[in-house]
């Protein structure tokens, strides 16, 4: 491998043609008709360069079901999309709360080497909704946790979310909420509504979602502690962090690629096939067209601030069932950079600051979401907007195989990813 990349003629964020040089990790200059004797040359003619994007939500599975993902494998996936670093959420097996399992993960991230995989610490002992996790120990750890999500889970119980709000000011935390009041979505197969009516499946009402952050951002706003919510999915829940945010709360919120893109009409028959294909199962689950439309529009005025994958990976036995048995999750890592493109557009500078530069803030990862400037780490992905690619489950580089795009043609291509100067991605392949 070479120790420095000229990157020729490409365009910084959508910026005009320049030249990248890498050296010692680090963008050393930038600028047009650049020469560095010995460099590996990177042809960027039509690409765009984005600070490595940052995924707050990804689900790596490992320790617990390394059959459906491990960090190796999941890093992979996540630098394939272009990603730098993964918030690796908690659900693991043994949940990570504790000091120890989010250490194992964080190791086994450094291991891997191809992104920085950042644990995520759950709110509670076993996610079982009871008593707080040890989020002390595991924020002091060499993880050094600042994010805390019983993702999967609803933190519920009102006292416990305002003492786990209160705990995580003292060391400028936040608490991310997976926002389902758990009464309301008894039994709940898919969103509820017309197509849940027609489909004779028991429904999750937006309430349930929009009842929980509506709840949080006022405990948030009481105790003076940050709130990030996890996965928003409806309209409604996009009018109450206006107004949270309009009273001066201190809350973000995430919308995943999914959520942007498709509806809950695909519950009852979509490209893949027939109806109650569980490939489209997902809590949240998906939305209706104007939940959908409201939600772009939330991420492009800033309301929503980052899109996050939640990347879940499930087996094949998981995935390939009745509808009713069927385990909740989609892949996300591969394709979230192709499905925002086709959303958005060629927005660069709002497509870097949703995916990079806001997860990286609200994550507290410092050394990312910064465009390639010199002095700057070299952490960045080259995209080739104009390449279309047509999703095949059989080419992704995670270990399962529930991504609900398949077949679908979607724009863009991740060219290279390079974290610290070091490439990961070359050609759109994984180096190692
Ligand atoms: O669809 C989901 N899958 N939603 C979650 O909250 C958890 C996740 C998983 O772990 O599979
Ligand atoms: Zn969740």
């Amino acid at each position: 491998m070479s120790d420095s990349y000229l990157i020729k003629g490409v365009s910084v964020v959508g910026g005009k043609p320049t030249d990248l040089l890498v050296r010692d990790g680090v963008v050393a200059e930038v600028g047009p008709g650049l020469r560095a004797a010995g460099a590996a040359v990177v042809d960027g003619d039509g690409l765009v360069a984005l600070p490595g994007l940052v995924d707050l939500h990804t689900h790596l599975r490992e320790p617990g079901r390394e059959d459906a993902e491990t960090v190796e494998s999941g890093s992979r996936a996540a630098a394939l999309g272009g990603y730098t670093a993964v918030c690796a959420m908690a659900n693991t097996s043994p949940v990570a709360d504790t000091a120890g399992v989010v250490e194992q993960v964080w190791r086994l991230g450094r291991e891997a080497g191809l992104v920085d995989v950042q644990p995520i610490g759950a709110v509670t002992v076993g996610l079982a909704g009871e008593h707080l996790a040890e989020l002390g120990a595991m924020a002091d750890s060499t993880a050094t946790v600042r994010m805390f999500s019983d993702d999967g889970h609803c933190v519920a119980d009102p006292r416990l979310m305002r003492r786990a709000l209160e705990y995580v000011k003292a060391f400028g935390g936040v608490i991310a909420q997976h926002a389902e009041e758990p009464r309301l979505t008894e039994g709940a197969q898919m969103h509820e509504g017309e197509v849940s009516t027609r489909l004779g499946l028991t429904g999750w009402p937006a309430v349930a979602e929009e009842a929980i952050i509506a709840r949080d951002v006022l405990l948030a706003e009481h105790v003076g502690s940050r709130l990030h919510v996890c996965h928003t999915s409806t309209a409604g829940s996009v009018a109450v962090l206006r107004h949270a945010k309009a009273r001066g709360v201190a809350v973000t919120a995430e919308v995943t690629p999914h959520h942007l893109l498709l509806t809950d009409e695909l519950v009852g028959g979509g490209p893949a096939g027939g109806p109650y294909d569980p490939v489209y199962k997902v809590n949240p689950p998906l939305r209706t067209a104007a939940d959908v439309a409201a939600l772009r529009a939330a991420l492009a005025e800033g309301v929503i601030d980052a899109v996050a994958t939640d990347h879940a990976p499930h087996a094949v036995e998981d995935k390939e069932c009745e509808w009713a048995y069927a385990r909740p999750g989609m892949l996300g890592l591969e394709t979230a950079l192709s499905v925002v493109l086709d959303v958005l557009g060629p927005e660069w500078d709002l497509i870097a600051e949703r995916m990079s530069r806001t997860p990286a803030r609200i994550a507290g990862l410092a050394e990312h979401g910064h465009d390639p400037a010199p002095g700057r780490p070299a952490t960045f992905t080259l995209v080739d907007p104009a390449a279309r690619r047509r999703v095949e489950p059989s080419e992704l580089a995670s270990r399962s195989r529930n991504t609900p795009y398949a077949g679908l043609e979607l724009p863009g291509r991740i060219v290279a990813t390079f974290l610290r100067g070091e490439p990961t991605v070359l050609d759109g392949k994984a180096v190692r």
